[in-house]
């Protein structure tokens, strides 16, 4: 497989060693990989790398190509624009920590390969995003209607009457649901990152799609009460290692 081949040139390469600030040839997602990710991802893109029993949640095998943050519909991969939001943003709270450190060409790089890693890219073709609703004012009303659509969705059922991830269904599913009052949430904190996830479910986790179940306005309005809910609780353990196993320097730790 080429993806192997590339994999075994890279490891005998030295050169795609630590130092981040020396760039790789762009069109070089080995290396971009070896360097940046499989220390987590695991050499092959299994999720199996050195450090991945440090996290509570492992690392996403890129073999399967189950992905959980899209903006496509349920059971979908990724688009390149969703990768590219995961990677250089990273997923609020967990060790997969921005990876902003890489030039555009290599983050670009990095993400083909990542595709290449599953024949399900090639197969199944370019993933469309869907079309999320319209953004809504946010209002005391809407946040009042958000409330009532949070539990009539049965959002409480797993993610608990308030949000604390502990409702009636939380001790049954293999996951657990998120605690949303502990801002920032892996798919972002804000009522955008939150309208997409719920209108596009999380493949691979027990939370479900609500695509078209509400109309636009009653989606923000769940978006604005659940975004509500949360407060920053600044750098999580698993954030603070996921830094450390990288050799970087979180953001704003001199700023004032
Ligand atoms: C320090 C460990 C670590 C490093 C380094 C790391 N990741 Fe991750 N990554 C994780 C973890 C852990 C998750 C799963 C987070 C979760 O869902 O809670 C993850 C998730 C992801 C996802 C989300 C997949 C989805 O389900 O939508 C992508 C994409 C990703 N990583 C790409 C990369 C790429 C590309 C690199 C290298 C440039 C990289 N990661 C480096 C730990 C890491
Ligand atoms: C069947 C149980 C279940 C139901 C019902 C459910 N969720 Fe979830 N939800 C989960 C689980 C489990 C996760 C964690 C997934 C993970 O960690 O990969 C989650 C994750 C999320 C996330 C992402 C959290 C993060 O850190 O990024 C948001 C936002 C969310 N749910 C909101 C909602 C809302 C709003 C509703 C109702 C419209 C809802 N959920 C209904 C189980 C559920």
């Amino acid at each position: 497989m080429a993806a192997a081949a590339a994999l075994i040139a890279a490891a005998a390469c030295p050169a795609a060693g630590q130092d981040s600030s020396k760039r790789e040839s762009p069109s070089d997602g080995a290396a971009v990989y070896a360097s940046h990710c499989a220390i987590c991802h695991g050499p092959e893109g299994r999720g199996d790398g050195e450090a991945a029993d440090r996290f509570t949640a492992a690392p996403r095998n890129f073999v399967d190509g189950v992905y959980r943050f899209r903006s496509t519909s349920s059971g979908k991969l990724p688009t390149d624009d969703d990768l590219r939001r995961s990677v250089v943003q990273g997923l609020g709270g967990t060790a997969m920590v921005p990876q902003n450190h890489l030039s555009e060409a290599e983050v670009e790089a990095v993400i083909a390969y990542i595709k290449d890693l599953s024949p399900r890219f090639a197969k199944e073709g370019p993933p469309k995003a869907m079309k999320l609703p319209a953004r809504s004012p946010k209002t005391d009303r809407s946040l009042q209607r958000g409330r009532e659509v949070y539990l009539e969705a049965g959002c409480a059922n797993c993610h608990g009457e308030r949000g604390a991830g502990d409702g009636a269904s939380a001790p049954d599913l293999s996951i657990a649901p998120t605690n949303l009052t502990r801002h920032p949430l892996n798919v972002g904190s804000t009522a955008e990152d939150i309208v997409r996830a719920v209108v596009t479910g999380l493949n691979g986790s027990p939370m479900p799609s609500y695509h078209l179940l509400y109309d636009d306005p009653d989606m923000w309005a769940l978006g604005y009460y659940v975004e509500s809910l949360g407060t920053d609780q600044g750098m999580t353990e698993q954030a603070r290692i996921g830094w450390e196993i990288e050799g970087r320097d979180p953001p704003g730790k001199n700023d004032d």
